[in-house]
Order: structure tokens, then sequence, then C-alpha cells
């Protein structure tokens, strides 16, 4: 059993199907666009492609989670989200060391993400962990008013 130590007395472990419904609840605070409980069932189902990584409490409460897709020597970052009420205490940060850390095992060598360029705290997460901008992608998010933001493509080499 992988876990992993996180601030405030919590910790980061591997996601299970069990916490579907809590990953949806996080995701769909996060961004404007939640995905549904049964994606995140799916993706829970299958951690050998799609592992999540979750920050709980010794109740399993789940405060945070990290979500990747792997694929040959890459990983994508599916997503990333803390509760709004945890954010600024360095769960985002216990997130990707995880992943990190559990990847370094792994024939991983890089991984991917893309993040609305107006996001200014996860990219400042994301620029902590080394991921350098690659890209844009225009019109990537649709927003409430209608409108779409800029995706930014990032790429951090795991060594
Ligand atoms: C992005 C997110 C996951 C960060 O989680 P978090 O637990 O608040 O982040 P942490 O407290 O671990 O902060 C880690 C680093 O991120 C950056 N950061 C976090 N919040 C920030 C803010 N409000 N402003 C600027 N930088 C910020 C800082 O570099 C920080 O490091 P520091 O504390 O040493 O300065 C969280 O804000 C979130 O859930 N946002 C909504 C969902 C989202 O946008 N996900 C990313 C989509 S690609």
């Amino acid at each position: 059993m992988s876990i992993w130590m996180a601030p405030g007395g919590l910790h980061v472990a591997l996601g299970e199907p069990r916490d579907a419904q809590a990953l949806a609840k996080i995701h769909a605070a996060g961004f404007f666009r939640g995905w549904p409980k049964n994606d995140f069932a799916s993706y829970l189902a299958d951690p050998r492609i799609t592992p999540a990584y979750v920050v709980i409490d010794k109740r399993r409460a789940v405060h945070g989670f990290l979500m990747l897709r792997l694929a040959g020597d890459e990983a994508e970052l599916l997503t990333i989200a803390v509760d709004p009420a945890r954010r600024g205490r360095g769960l985002g940060r216990a997130l990707l060391e995880a992943g990190f850390s559990d990847l370094a095992a792994t024939p991983i060598r890089r991984m991917f993400l893309e993040v609305d360029e107006t996001n200014a705290s996860a990219i400042a997460l994301y620029d902590r962990f080394g991921f350098t901008r690659i890209g844009t992608r225009k019109g990537y998010y649709p927003k409430a008013d209608g409108s779409a933001a800029t995706a930014l493509v990032m790429r951090a080499d795991l060594g």
C-alpha cells in the first residue's frame, strides 16, 4: 500500500472506486463543467491506466485529488482539485509530490497537462514542479459567459 505525507495531519493514498462520489463533488467545486460520478467510477476502476491520488484524513474523507492517464512513457495530468475550504495549505503540492514519486519507479518519463491560461494558482503550482510551456490551444475551455479560454500546454520531464 502506498501512502505519502500531506500537511495538516492528512496523507495521500491511491484512489479507489469508493472515492468516486467525493471526487465528483470536489471536481464540480473546482471547474465550470464538473464530470459525472460515473466517469470517476470508470477511471478509478482502472488504476493501471488512470491512477488517482487522494488527500484523505483518518476517516478517509477526501479533501483533494489528482488523476493521471498513463500511456507508454508519458503521463497526462487529467485533473487536480482541492476542496475550496482546504486550498492554499500545501495539499495540491502534496498530491503532485505523491504522483511524481509513484511514477519514479515506472517507465513514465514525461508528464503533459493543459491549464486555463488565466488560472494563476494552478500555473504557479505547475511551475514549481518544473512544468514548462510548450504551446497553447485557443478556445479550449468553455466559460460561463459563453466565451472560451485559451489553454496552455505544459510539460515536465520526470528524469
Ligand atoms: C490548483 C489547486 C489544485 C492548488 O491546490 P492547493 O492545495 O490550493 O495548492 P497548494 O496550497 O499546494 O499550493 C502549491 C503552490 O501552488 C501555488 N498556488 C496555490 N494557490 C495559489 C494562489 N491562490 N495564488 C498563487 N499561487 C498559488 C503556489 O506556488 C503554491 O506554492 P507556495 O504555497 O509555496 O507558494 C487548487 O487551487 C484548486 O483546486 N483549484 C481549482 C481546480 C483547478 O483549477 N485545477 C487545476 C486545473 S489544470
